[in-house]
């Protein structure tokens, strides 16, 4: 087992203490200097602990306040195995099969759970489809022409002010504006490796990396990654001395499916990593706004110096996939991937980029995003209980700290891909596990998207995944435990 930092030891400890009742709910935690004092160790510790603590959100910052005990950490669901073993790289298989059950699920009479999409009927979001109407009432023909193939200005620059927040120093003209994020990744792919290539990705991973890696004739190696702190630094390390490796595409906040964020320190190791190897490192942030906790995690990128790391994003998950506004901040790769951008689709629609700099420059991005959160937060806690209810026994689940999913271990008997198809047969969409392996592991796991509100329908969803997931370990399907009416 990777030994400790002191920050984690020290976040461990309060830990423990808030676990055996030291400190209780709603109870003040030393202050950051205090704690410094106490445990003789830098404020920048400090800090990192009640960081480590937050993400584990067992406690919580009070502007001007301090940390506040949220949460006795028993309550927490146990948190679904991991994969320890490093294995050789493999190509991309098993996942197409499973893939056509999730795009079943845009069916109307589905209840879609499947997919990580956003809820998009939520009224903050509303002021963008008027921005939408504004803009194309202006009647100008600038929109129907080719734009520019790094995106439009008024994006560029929203995004490079936006981006402060992830700790990154960016002007407009670094950024490259694309088709979401899946042309960022699939963009950032081709420039920097050529087919053959072995690119070293979390495990499990989700499903579209996987499909941008196989489609580019590149292998898979799965690094051991574990769903509390993310992938494994020191086995990285390893299989950097004992592989040729083109590139590390990570998702290092808000994982999908995992839904961890990697600490600083981890993600700074990272940044090192690459510059030491001179390797280019992908590093997916699409879910870095959606944190639950108001300190938005930092980036690799604010750690990279020489520019090896290459930053993808998109709006999809923050306020709509359908509009396909992503970027990427390709830094020394920038004239690769802006060839590579050419290739694949020329320039992106200009009038959607519009919008979103306006919905941005007006300040509805973080109202809107921070509104969803709560909104996120709380279904997250509704989507466990009911699972908690309905499941076996033996079911285990994630507790993310930010993002829209659940990842969830069933029982060794039940396979996560008959599931799925007992699911979509009775119109209820959820991702199979082994959809985010190369090697179609996870068997026994599926995805859950707790975007949507709980209402009676996902409740009855649930009710029957739960009922289908009994019949397949030939148990009958548990008495119904109470409370859970209260959730509807
Ligand atoms: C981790 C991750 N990266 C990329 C994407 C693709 O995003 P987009 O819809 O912006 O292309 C998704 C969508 O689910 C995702 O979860």
């Amino acid at each position: 087992m990777a030994s400790e930092t002191l920050y984690e030891q020290i976040a461990n400890q309060l830990f423990e203490q808030i676990d055996s009742g030291v400190y209780s709910v709603g109870d003040k935690l030393p202050s950051v200097r205090g704690l410094s004092r106490q445990m003789r160790i830098s404020i920048s510790t400090a800090l990192d602990a009640y960081r480590l603590l937050e993400q584990r959100d067992v406690v919580m910052a009070k502007p001007k306040s301090g940390y506040f005990v949220t949460r006795r950490p028993g309550a927490a669901p146990e948190m679904p195995s991991s994969n320890k073993a490093l294995v050789a790289p493999a190509w991309v298989s098993q996942w197409g099969r499973a893939m056509h059950a999730t795009s079943l699920e845009s069916r109307e009479d589905v209840v879609s759970m499947g997919r990580a999409a956003p809820d998009v009927t939520m009224p903050t979001l509303r002021p963008l489809t008027r921005m939408m109407a504004v803009e194309t009432r202006k009647g100008e023909t600038r929109s129907l022409g080719y734009g520019p193939l790094q995106g439009c200005t008024e994006l560029r620059v929203q995004l490079a002010r936006h981006s402060r927040e992830a700790g990154l120093k960016l002007s407009p003209d670094d950024f490259i504006v694309t088709n979401g994020c899946q042309e960022a990744l699939l963009c950032c792919l081709r420039a920097v490796t050529k087919p053959g290539d072995v690119i070293a990705v979390e495990t499990p991973t989700y499903y579209g990396i996987l499909q941008a890696i196989e489609a580019s004739g590149l292998k898979v190696l799965e690094i051991p990654t574990r769903p509390c702190r993310g992938m494994s630094v020191g086995a990285l390390e390893m299989a950097l001395e004992q592989w040729t490796i083109g590139a590390v595409l990570v998702t290092p906040s808000f994982n999908n499916p995992l839904g961890y964020v990697m600490s600083d320190e981890r993600k700074q190791r990272l940044a090192a990593i690459a510059a030491k190897h001179r390797m280019p490192m992908i590093e997916d942030d699409i879910y870095g706004d959606m944190g639950y906790q108001t300190q938005r995690p930092l980036t690799i990128k604010s750690f990279d110096e020489e520019g090896w790391v290459m930053l993808c994003s998109s709006i999809s998950k923050t306020l709509a996939p359908g509009l396909r506004v992503g970027w990427c901040v390709p830094g020394r790769f920038y004239d690769q991937v802006e060839h590579q951008k050419y290739v694949a689709s020329m320039n992106t629609a200009t009038l959607p980029q519009l919008a979103v700099a306006e919905f941005m420059a007006k300040g509805n991005f973080d109202r809107h995003v921070n509104s969803a959160s709560e909104h996120y937060r709380r279904r997250r806690d509704q989507m466990i209980d009911l699972i908690d209810c309905y499941f076996p026994e033996q079911t285990r689940m994630t507790r993310p700290e930010g993002g829209m999913l659940l990842w969830v271990e069933l029982p060794n008997q039940i396979s996560g891909v008959e599931l799925s198809k007992l699911a979509l047969a009775n119109h209820i969409g959820i991702s199979p596990g082994p959809l985010f392996s190369a090697r179609g592991r996870y068997q026994n796991f599926i995805r859950i998207s707790y975007s949507q509100e709980v209402d009676k329908r996902v409740v009855d969803a649930i009710r029957t995944l739960g009922k289908l997931a009994h019949s397949l370990i030939g148990v009958p399907t548990e008495p119904e435990k109470a409370n859970i009416e209260v959730l509807v």
